[in-house]
């Protein structure tokens, strides 16, 4: 490969390997092996930018720029690389961030394999879905600073909010409806009449954010659900990051 990048004057050498290079050039990925797009509107900010910082940018960042490439600034993001561009608005199988991130590019598994484990573990198939539907519905990528919110617990988060408004009819012993809104496993399993009400990473079908609107008609008193708009933005991105 680094050949091609040196720019030689047109030796028999140089020829040779511009012939290599032609037969070596990046072969057709097989794009039906890319796990699929999560069918949903994902949100950068939080949803795609933290795989990035979390599996790329401390190699490709303000540290390090390994293959002199880095992805914490929308301009650096969207290279050409010598796969192709990385990011195609619109096209996320023709993109070769995912490609790669896929392991469809023979030694550019990114990111790359550790013998250490617990360190630079691939992507799961859904971080990749959700990196392929963010890339299919345009790349959108805020213009200026990218501030990753923390990771919401419900421990630290989310369980004083319920402990105030729901805990008085949802506690820990004979809660209303069997949802008891004070333990983490207890909330993921749900009630007795709704079941899960939480699914985690997916706001569509959390009904628990129909319910925390006061908009869920079939409760008996809905209003009683009701939180205000900052603890309602909170429980969804307790649940966009995984309801942990
Ligand atoms: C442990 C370090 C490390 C991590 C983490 C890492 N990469 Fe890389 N990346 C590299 C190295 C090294 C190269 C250069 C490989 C080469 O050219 O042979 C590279 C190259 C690339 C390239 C090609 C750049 C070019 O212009 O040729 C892309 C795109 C890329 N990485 C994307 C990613 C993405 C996306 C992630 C996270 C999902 C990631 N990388 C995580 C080390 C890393
Ligand atoms: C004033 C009492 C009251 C408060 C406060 C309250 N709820 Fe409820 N909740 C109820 C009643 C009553 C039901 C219906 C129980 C039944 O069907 O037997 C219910 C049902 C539910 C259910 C459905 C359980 C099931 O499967 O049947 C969920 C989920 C739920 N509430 C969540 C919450 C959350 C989250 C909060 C806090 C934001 C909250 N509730 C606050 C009284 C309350």
């Amino acid at each position: 490969m680094n050949c091609i990048r040196m720019g030689a004057v047109p030796t028999g050498a140089a020829l040779l390997s511009f012939a290599l290079t032609a037969v070596e050039a990046p072969k057709p990925v097989d794009v039906s092996k890319i796990p699929l797009p999560v069918p949903r509107t994902v949100d950068f900010v939080r949803e795609v930018y933290p795989i990035f910082k979390e599996s790329c940018i401390s190699c490709h960042g303000p540290e390090k720029q390994k293959g002199k490439y880095r992805m914490d600034t929308k301009a650096a993001a969207f290279k050409d690389t010598d796969y192709g561009p990385t990011i195609v608005p619109g096209g996320s199988e023709k993109s070769s961030l995912i490609h790669m991130v896929a392991g469809l590019v023979d030694e550019m598994l990114m990111p790359p394999p550790s013998d250490k484990p617990g360190q630079s573990e691939p992507l799961s198939k859904e971080q990749i879905g959700i990196l392929r539907a963010w890339i299919d519905q345009g790349a959108v990528w805020p213009d200026g600073p990218v501030d990753v919110p923390k990771q919401i617990t419900f421990t630290a988060d989310i369980l004083p909010v319920f402990q105030a408004s729901c805990a008085p009819c949802h506690g820990a012993s004979d809660p209303k409806g069997g949802f008891n809104a004070v333990d983490l496993a207890a909330v993921l399993k749900g009630g007795e009449n709704y079941g899960a009400v939480v699914t985690p990473t997916d706001l569509k079908k959390s009904s628990l954010i129909t319910i925390i609107s006061g908009q869920d008609e079939d409760l008996p008193e809905p209003a009683k659900h009701k939180l205000g708009a900052r603890q309602i933005e909170l429980v969804k991105q307790w649940i966009a990051q995984g309801a942990q």
